[in-house]
C-alpha cells in the first residue's frame, strides 16, 4: 500500500515538474526574434488569377464586343444554363456582378479548370462547400469558346 501511494507521489511530482517546464520554454519561445511557427508554416499565399492555364493577366477591354457576346451566349446556353442562371443562383452562383467580386484571369481559370480550382484555389473550394459539395464540370470549352462565354457574362 505504501509503496503505492509513493509511486503516486512520484508520479504526480513528475508530471507537476513536466507541466512548469513546458510552460518555461514557451516563455522563452516568447522572447525570441524568430517568428512564431503558426506564421512560419501558413501555405503560400493563392495567387489573385487562381490556379489553371492562364497565368497572364487578361484585361478587359472597356467597350463589349457584340459579336463575341452572341458566340458566348450559344455556348452559355448549351454548356452552362444547366447549373448557371443568369439572374438569380441556381445549381451553381449567378455571374451577375461576377467581375466586381473575381478578375477576368480567374474567372477564365474557373471555367477551364473547375477541378483544379475547387481542389486548390481558396475562394473556388469556398464557393464548392457553399454550394452542396456540387463540383462544377469542366465543359471541356477551348480558350477562345471561354473567352466568349466570359464576355456574354459581362452582359449580366
Ligand atoms: C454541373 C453544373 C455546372 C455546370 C455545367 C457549369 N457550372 Fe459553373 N459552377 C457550378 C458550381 C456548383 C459552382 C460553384 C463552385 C463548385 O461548387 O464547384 C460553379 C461556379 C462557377 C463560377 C464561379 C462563380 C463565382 O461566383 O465566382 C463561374 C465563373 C462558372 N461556374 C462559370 C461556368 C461556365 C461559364 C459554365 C459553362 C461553360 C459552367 N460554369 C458550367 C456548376 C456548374
Amino acid at each position: 500500500m505504501k509503496w503505492k501511494i509513493l509511486s503516486m507521489l512520484t508520479l504526480a511530482v513528475f508530471f507537476g515538474l513536466y507541466a512548469c517546464g513546458g510552460q518555461e520554454s514557451a516563455e522563452e519561445a516568447d522572447t525570441t526574434d524568430e517568428a512564431p511557427a503558426s506564421m512560419v508554416e501558413d501555405e503560400p499565399e493563392a495567387s489573385p488569377f487562381g490556379v489553371g492555364p492562364i497565368q497572364e493577366e487578361i484585361v478587359l477591354p472597356d467597350e463589349i464586343d457584340q459579336a463575341l457576346v452572341e458566340k458566348g451566349k450559344e455556348i452559355y446556353k448549351a454548356r452552362c444554363a444547366a447549373c448557371h442562371n443568369p439572374e438569380q443562383d441556381a445549381i451553381g452562383p449567378s455571374q451577375k456582378g461576377i467581375f466586381e467580386r473575381r478578375n477576368p484571369t480567374w474567372v477564365m481559370n474557373m471555367i477551364l479548370n473547375p477541378e483544379g480550382m475547387i481542389k486548390e484555389d481558396p475562394v473556388a473550394k469556398e464557393l464548392f462547400q457553399k454550394y452542396n459539395k456540387v463540383a462544377m464540370t469542366n465543359m471541356g470549352l477551348t480558350q477562345d469558346d471561354a473567352r466568349a462565354v466570359m464576355e456574354y457574362i459581362r452582359t449580366f
